[in-house]
C-alpha cells in the first residue's frame, strides 16, 4: 500500500497541486503585508486613510489568509491521492481549467476589495462588491464560481477514489471530509437581512469548518505525513486518525454552541456551548500525541536506542517533520488552550470580541493549519526532485523559528491586551462605547499593539526565509545528490 512508483514522481496530479502550492505561497505573503498595514493603522489610524483603509487592510488579510489555506489543502490532496489511491487522478484537465478560474477570480476579487469598497449596500455590491460575512466576503458571482470549482475538484477527489482498488483509511476520511467541507460553504452564501440568522448561518462555515472538518483534514494530512516522512505504521496511524475524527466530529459539531451565547439564539445554547466545547481540546491533545507518540517510537526513545543516531536515519525529510511538530504544539495551544480560556458563557461574556480573540484567532490559524500544510510543501519538495532525503538548510530554520516565534509573539502581546480590555473596558467600567475607547487608550493595551507590530515583522522576516528556502532547497539538495552520485 506504499508509493505506487508507477505513477511516478511528477504525475500530472503532482505538477497540479505545485501550481495550487505556488499560489497560496503568494497569497500568504499577500496577507502578512495586508496584516502589517493593519497593524500600523491601529498604532497610527490616519495611516493610509482614505487611501486603503482599515476594513479594506484587515478584509484582505483574513481572506487572503482562508484562500491560501484552501490553495495549499486542494495542492496537499492532490499532491497525496497517487501515492493513496496508486493511480494517476481523474479529470485533471478540468482539473486545470479549475485551477486558472480559481486564480482568475481571486485576482478579481482582490483588486475589488483593494480598489473599490465605497458606495452604498445594495443587491448590486452583495453580488458584485462584498458580500460583508467576516472572512468570507467574496462577493455573491465569485461564490458561485467557487462552488463550481470546489465541485470539479471534489468531483476528481471522489472518481478518483472509485476507481482505484486501493482503499485506505486516510482516503476514506478525506473523502468523506470534503463532502462535509464543500457543503458547508453554501450556508453562508444566501442572503438574509435578519442579523442574527445572518450570524446563526455564517458560523456554520467558520466554526464548523474550523474546529470540524479542517481539523479532521490536517488529521489526514499528519497521518498521511507521518507515513511518508519517518514510515509510521499505517495501522497504528489509522487508529488515530479514526479516533480523532469520532472525537473531533462528537465535539466540534455541538461545540458551535460557544458562538450561540450571545446574538440572539436561545438560552439552551449556553449550556450546549459551554459542554460541547470545553470537550474540543481532548482530540486535540490526541493528535499531539498521536504525532509524538509516532515521533519518540521512530526515534527510539521508546526501545532505550541512541536517539540521535535513530533520528538521523529514520527521518527522511527534516523540514516538513520540523514543521508537523510544530504543529502538533500549535492546534494544541492554539485552538485547544486559548480556545478553552474562552469558551465558558461565564469567561466569554468578558472576553467576546476582545483583543483575546484575535490571540486565539492568530495562534490557532497559524498552529494549527499553516503549519502543516507548509509542512506538506515541503514534502512535495521532495518527491518532486526525487530526493530520498530532505534535510533542513539554516534557512528552513530560520523560517520555522522567526515564523513561530513571531507569532507566538504576537499571541502574547494580544493576549495582554485583551486581559486589559477584559479587566478595564468590561469589569472596571462595565463595557459600553466609552469604556471600549477608555481601555484602547490605556499603556498596557497601546503598548501591546506596539508589540504585535514588532513580532509582526519578525514573522515576515521568517516567511522571507522560508520562501527563499522552498525555491531553493529541492534545487541544491539534487545537485549535492548529483554530486555525491558521480564521486561514487
Ligand atoms: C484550529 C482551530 C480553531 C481556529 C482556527 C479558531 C479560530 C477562531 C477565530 C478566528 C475566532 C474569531 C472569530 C470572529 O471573527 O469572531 C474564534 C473565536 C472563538 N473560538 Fe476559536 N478557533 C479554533 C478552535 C477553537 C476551539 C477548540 C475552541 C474552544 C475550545 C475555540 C473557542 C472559540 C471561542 C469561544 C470563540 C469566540 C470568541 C469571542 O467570543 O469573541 N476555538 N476562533
Ligand atoms: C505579519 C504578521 C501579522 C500581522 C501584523 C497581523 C495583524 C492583524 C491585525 C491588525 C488584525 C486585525 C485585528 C483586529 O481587528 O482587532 C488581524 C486579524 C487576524 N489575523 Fe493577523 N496578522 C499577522 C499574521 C497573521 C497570521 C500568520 C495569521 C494566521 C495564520 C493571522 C490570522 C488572523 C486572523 C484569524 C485575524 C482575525 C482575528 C479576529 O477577528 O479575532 N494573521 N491580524
Ligand atoms: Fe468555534
Amino acid at each position: 500500500m506504499h508509493t505506487n512508483l508507477s505513477v511516478g514522481f511528477k504525475s500530472g496530479s503532482r505538477k497540479l497541486a505545485a501550481k495550487y502550492f505556488t499560489v497560496a505561497i503568494i497569497l500568504f505573503g499577500a496577507q502578512l503585508i495586508m496584516g502589517l498595514i493593519a497593524a500600523i493603522q491601529f498604532i497610527d489610524p490616519g495611516f493610509l486613510f482614505g487611501i486603503f483603509d482599515f476594513n479594506i487592510s484587515r478584509t484582505i488579510h483574513l481572506n487572503a489568509l482562508i484562500v491560501w489555506m484552501l490553495y495549499a489543502m486542494i495542492g496537499s490532496v492532490y499532491y497525496m491521492l497517487p501515492d493513496e489511491t496508486g493511480i494517476e487522478t481523474v479529470g485533471l484537465k478540468l482539473g486545470t481549467l479549475a485551477f486558472w478560474i480559481l486564480t482568475a477570480a481571486v485576482t478579481v476579487v482582490v483588486l475589488v476589495f483593494a480598489f473599490i469598497q465605497i458606495g452604498p449596500g445594495s443587491q448590486m455590491s452583495i453580488w458584485f462588491i462584498n458580500e460583508g460575512r467576516e472572512y468570507i466576503e467574496a462577493p455573491r458571482w465569485a461564490d458561485i464560481g467557487i462552488v463550481v470549482v470546489v465541485l470539479i475538484f471534489y468531483s476528481n477527489v471522489l472518481l478518483t477514489y472509485l476507481k482505484s482498488k486501493q482503499r485506505t483509511g486516510i482516503m476514506a476520511v478525506l473523502v468523506a471530509d470534503l463532502f462535509a467541507l464543500v457543503g458547508l460553504y453554501l450556508a453562508g452564501m444566501f442572503y438574509t437581512d435578519n442579523i442574527s440568522v445572518d450570524q446563526y448561518w455564517w458560523w456554520w462555515v467558520i466554526h464548523l469548518w474550523v474546529e470540524a472538518t479542517w481539523e479532521v483534514f490536517v488529521g489526514a494530512l499528519a497521518a498521511y505525513a507521518l507515513i511518508q516522512i519517518i514510515g509510521a505504521n499505517r495501522k497504528i496511524v489509522e487508529m488515530w486518525l479514526w479516533i480523532e475524527v469520532l472525537t473531533l466530529f462528537g465535539s466540534g459539531i455541538l461545540g458551535l454552541g460557544h458562538h450561540y451565547f450571545w446574538i440572539g439564539t436561545p438560552e439552551y445554547w449556553w449550556e450546549i456551548g459551554a459542554l460541547f466545547s470545553s470537550l474540543e481540546p481532548v482530540p486535540l491533545i490526541a493528535m499531539f500525541v498521536h504525532v509524538l507518540y509516532d515521533w519518540g517510537k521512530k526515534q527510539g526513545y521508546l526501545n532505550g536506542q541512541n536517539a540521535g543516531q535513530a533520528i538521523k536515519s529514520t527521518i527522511k525529510n527534516t523540514p516538513a517533520m520540523s514543521w508537523i511538530v510544530v504543529n502538533a504544539f500549535g492546534n494544541f495551544l492554539g485552538a485547544g488552550i486559548w480556545g478553552f480560556f474562552h469558551t465558558l458563557p461565564q469567561v466569554n461574556i468578558y472576553t467576546h470580541g476582545t483583543q483575546f480573540t484575535a490571540a486565539h484567532g492568530h495562534l490557532a490559524f497559524y498552529g494549527a493549519y499553516a503549519t502543516i500544510l507548509v509542512g506538506m510543501m515541503y514534502i512535495a519538495i521532495q518527491k518532486y526532485y526525487g530526493l530520498e532525503r530532505l534535510v533542513s538548510t539554516t534557512k528552513t530554520k530560520l523560517g520555522i523559528a522567526l515564523t513561530t516565534f513571531g507569532v507566538l509573539g504576537m499571541t502574547i502581546a494580544l493576549t495582554i491586551a485583551g486581559y486589559e480590555q477584559v479587566l478595564v473596558e468590561r469589569a472596571e467600567l462595565g463595557g459600553g462605547w466609552q469604556a471600549y475607547f477608555t481601555a484602547q487608550a490605556l499603556p498596557w493595551f497601546t503598548q501591546a499593539m506596539d508589540w504585535r507590530l514588532i513580532m509582526g515583522v519578525v514573522t515576515c522576516i521568517g516567511f522571507v526565509y522560508l520562501v527563499i528556502d522552498l525555491m531553493t532547497i529541492g534545487k541544491n539538495a539534487n545537485a549535492q545528490a548529483k554530486i555525491k552520485q558521480a564521486n561514487i
